[in-house]
């Protein structure tokens, strides 16, 4: 498997050219995941783990309206958030504290936020497209190893267009457990290496991390204290979103044999 993450989407190259990068050849990847712990990808694999039935993501406004509306009420959620605040008019946030059983469950999630579903935009094209937070990373990483995808984009979601250092330690997450399983015969860019270090630097420490990041701030900041502790809990939700048709993520089967 080679590895290669992205700090932005920016970075992320036009999916329809070839490209060099770093020595290894790089065509359109097999597999892109998209990251953004606080709180996106966080939340949505809450939410599938919840039995929402789908979440179905928009960068625009306008057509997240139009297109949700053709879904019956009775099953379907809109949840947005600008700035980490909740949207006027809609029935979520993007907190993964909202997401219980009781309140999603059977739901289509209508879903736009600031960064992470413009990542996720950015690598629409790609044919198995994942998300991954800090607690579905052993998901990711049994379905990545069960799926042996060549090429593998990590793309995380960032803040405005800026580095952040919650989504590039998850990135570092997933490539150390994958290098682990794989004997460290995993091929990798400089920037997973650099992610890895972050990751083995900080593993005890997550929640203090998500503290000290930009957006962990502004999250304390609006009182969100306890999203910061639960986006921190690694290994702990056993789902991986997977997108099935563009824009559309559902939980992936997860009864896989590794080879
Ligand atoms: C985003 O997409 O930027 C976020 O997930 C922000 C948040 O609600 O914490």
């Amino acid at each position: 498997m080679e590895i290669f993450v992205y700090h932005t989407p920016d970075q992320v190259p036009d999916t329809h050219s070839a490209a060099r990068k770093g020595g290894l050849s790089l065509e359109p990847p097999d597999c892109a995941i998209v990251i953004d712990v606080l709180r996106a990808t966080t939340t949505m694999a809450t939410a599938l783990e919840s039995g929402a039935e789908a979440i179905q993501v928009f960068d625009d406004l306008d057509a997240l309206f139009r297109i949700s509306q053709r879904w019956p009420t009775e099953r379907r959620l809109l949840a947005g958030e600008r700035g980490g605040i909740k949207l006027e008019g809609f029935d979520l946030g993007n907190s993964p504290a909202e997401c219980t059983p009781t309140r999603v469950s059977g739901k289509r999630l209508f879903m736009s936020t600031t960064n992470g579903t413009r990542a996720l935009e950015r690598v629409r094209c790609v044919p198995i497209l994942l998300t991954a937070a800090l607690t579905n990373r052993a998901a990711v990483v049994r379905y990545l190893l069960a799926q042996q995808p060549h090429t593998v984009w990590i793309v995380a979601a960032g803040w405005h267009g800026s580095f952040s250092l919650e989504d590039t330690i998850c990135a570092g997450a997933i490539a150390c457990a994958l290098n682990a399983a794989q004997d460290n015969d995993c091929a990798g860019d400089d920037e997973s290496i650099a992610a890895m270090a972050l990751f083995e630097r900080w593993q005890t420490r997550l929640p203090q991390l998500l503290r000290y990041a930009h957006h962990g701030r502004n999250l304390a900041a609006l009182g969100c204290e306890t999203d910061l502790d639960y986006c921190a809990q690694i290994d702990s939700v056993d789902i991986v979103p997977l997108q099935v048709e563009p824009g559309v993520l559902k939980a992936a089967s997860l009864n896989l044999s590794t080879t």
